[in-house]
C-alpha cells in the first residue's frame, strides 16, 4: 500500500501485487467497503502501469479518462497534471446493482477529491454518448471503458481525432506479458495489434509497453 493509502493491484489476477493482497482485504471487494472507507480503493492496474500513467499524463492541460471504476488511474492521472488543466472522467457507473447509492461512483469521487489540484469535471455517461459534444483539445486520453473489441474500436474512432499533436493514448489490458491475465482475443489486444503493430496507422506510434498498457502517441 502506498502511502495515501491506496492499494495498487488488481484483484483476481495472477500478478505479484494480487498474491500478495491480503485475504481481508479481497473479502472487502464490494465498493461500499472503498465508500466507507473500510477498505482503500482498488486500483485496476499494476503499480508498474501507475507509474506508467504518471509518466506520461504528466503536465498535461486537458487529460481524458474513459473508464474510471474506483478512482485510483483517475486519482494518479490528477496527482501529475497541470494544476490549472482539467481531468475529464467519464463513466455511466451503469455496473451498480444499487443505483441510487451506487458505491462505485461515490467511492471514485471521494478518492479523486483527494488531491487538490486540476479542475476536476464528471462525466457520467457512455463515452460514445460523451463524445457527441466534445470539442476541445485532448493532451492526454486514457482507454479503459468498454474491453469489447466493438468497444475499444469505437473509443479510438470517435476519440483520436480530438488529440493534439504530441498527444498521447493509453489502452490498458492491451498487451500480452508474462504472467499476465490479456489473452490474444481480447478487444484491447486486438485493436492495438491491429491499429499499431499489424499495419502502423500513419501519425502515430507506440512509445510505451508497459505490463498490459500501451501507449501511443500522435506525431
Ligand atoms: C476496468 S474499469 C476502469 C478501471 C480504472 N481505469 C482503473 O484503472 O482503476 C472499467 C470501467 O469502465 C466503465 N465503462 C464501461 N463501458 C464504458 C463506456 N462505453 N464509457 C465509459 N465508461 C465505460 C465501467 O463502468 C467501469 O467502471
Amino acid at each position: 500500500m502506498d502511502n495515501q493509502g491506496k492499494i495498487v493491484f488488481r484483484p483476481f489476477m495472477d500478478t505479484p501485487e494480487v498474491l500478495g493482497a491480503p485475504e481481508k482485504l479481497k473479502r472487502l471487494r464490494h465498493p461500499l467497503f472503498a465508500w466507507t472507507r473500510l477498505r482503500p480503493i482498488f486500483a485496476q492496474h499494476t503499480s508498474l502501469e501507475h507509474e506508467a500513467l504518471q509518466r506520461n499524463a504528466r503536465g498535461c492541460r486537458c487529460v481524458v479518462e474513459i473508464g474510471v471504476a474506483e478512482g485510483a488511474s483517475a486519482l494518479a492521472l490528477r496527482e501529475v497534471m497541470a494544476i490549472d488543466g482539467t481531468l475529464y472522467l467519464i463513466d455511466p457507473f451503469h455496473l451498480s446493482r444499487f443505483r441510487w447509492i451506487n458505491a462505485q461512483k461515490r467511492a471514485a469521487k471521494t478518492a479523486v477529491s483527494r488531491c487538490a489540484t486540476a479542475k476536476v469535471t464528471w462525466i457520467d455517461e457512455f463515452s460514445f454518448d460523451a463524445v457527441r459534444s466534445w470539442d476541445r483539445p485532448i493532451d492526454f486520453l486514457f482507454i479503459d471503458g468498454d474491453h469489447t473489441e466493438e468497444g475499444v474500436i469505437r473509443d479510438w474512432s470517435e476519440w483520436h481525432r480530438f488529440v493534439r499533436p504530441g498527444g498521447r493514448v493509453a489502452f490498458h489490458d492491451a498487451r500480452i506479458f508474462e504472467k499476465g491475465w490479456p489473452k490474444e482475443g481480447d478487444g484491447p489486444v486486438k485493436v492495438v495489434n491491429s491499429l499499431f503493430r499489424d499495419q502502423p496507422l500513419h501519425n502515430w506510434r507506440i512509445i510505451e509497453e508497459v505490463h498490459s498498457l500501451v501507449i501511443v502517441e500522435r506525431t
